[in-house]
């Protein structure tokens, strides 16, 4: 049966990193899912329309990871229907031998609650915020409102709402090097493999 690691999070919180770091170390594929609501969000028109004709092309696009693509993923993600066709391509991908790291805010609770291991990555509001104003060379006061108005959204919403799964490890990176978390989140993979 493939390993399959469901890793959690608020934005800018370094699951991104962290997802990546892991299926380089295990040799696993990596499914960033948050581009596939901001893909949704990016090509405007119906949300639904968009998400049924959803192809790889439109995850290549450029344009994906301002904050603009994040606000715009978060409205349509808080649509079940958009949700609903996007369950079968993600747990199809988990699938895949030897294993597969997926990221996102569902991942533990809805997509794969089987998964071997699971991770809820957070960071206090500050420090994320400069992370993600150093990545994209912007102003993190402005990012700091734009980040509290996405996760309070995502938490709030009814459909798969954004939350640890019972069985998440909480990791705490707001006093950690991003490459000391990655250390911590292979040496915990080891343990659940
Ligand atoms: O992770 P990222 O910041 O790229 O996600 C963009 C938005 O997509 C999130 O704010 C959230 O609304 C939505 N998302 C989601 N479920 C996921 C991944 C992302 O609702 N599994």
């Amino acid at each position: 049966m493939p390993f399959t690691i469901a890793i959690d999070g608020p934005a800018a919180s370094g699951k991104g990193t962290i997802a990546r770091s892991l299926a380089r170390h295990f040799g696993f594929h990596h499914l960033d899912t948050g581009l596939l609501y901001r893909a949704i969000g990016a090509m405007g028109g119906d949300p639904v329309a968009a998400a049924r004709s959803l192809t790889p092309a439109d995850l290549a696009r450029d344009d994906l990871r301002t904050a603009e693509a994040g606000q715009a993923a978060s409205r349509v993600a808080a649509i079940p229907e958009v949700r609903a066709l996007l369950v079968d391509f993600q747990r199809g991908f988990a699938r895949q031998d030897p294993g597969a790291v997926l990221d996102g805010r569902d991942i533990g609770t809805v997509i794969c609650p089987d998964a071997q291991l699971k991770l809820y990555v957070t960071a206090c509001d500050e420090v994320r915020a400069q992370r993600r104003a150093a990545e994209l060379g912007v102003d993190a006061g402005d990012l700091l409102a734009e980040l509290r108005e996405r996760d309070a959204r995502d938490a709030a919403r009814s459909a798969s709402p954004m939350r640890p799964a019972d069985d998440a490890l909480i990791f705490d990176t707001s006093d950690m090097t991003i490459d000391e978390a990655v250390a911590l989140a292979v040496a915990r993979a080891r343990e659940a493999g």
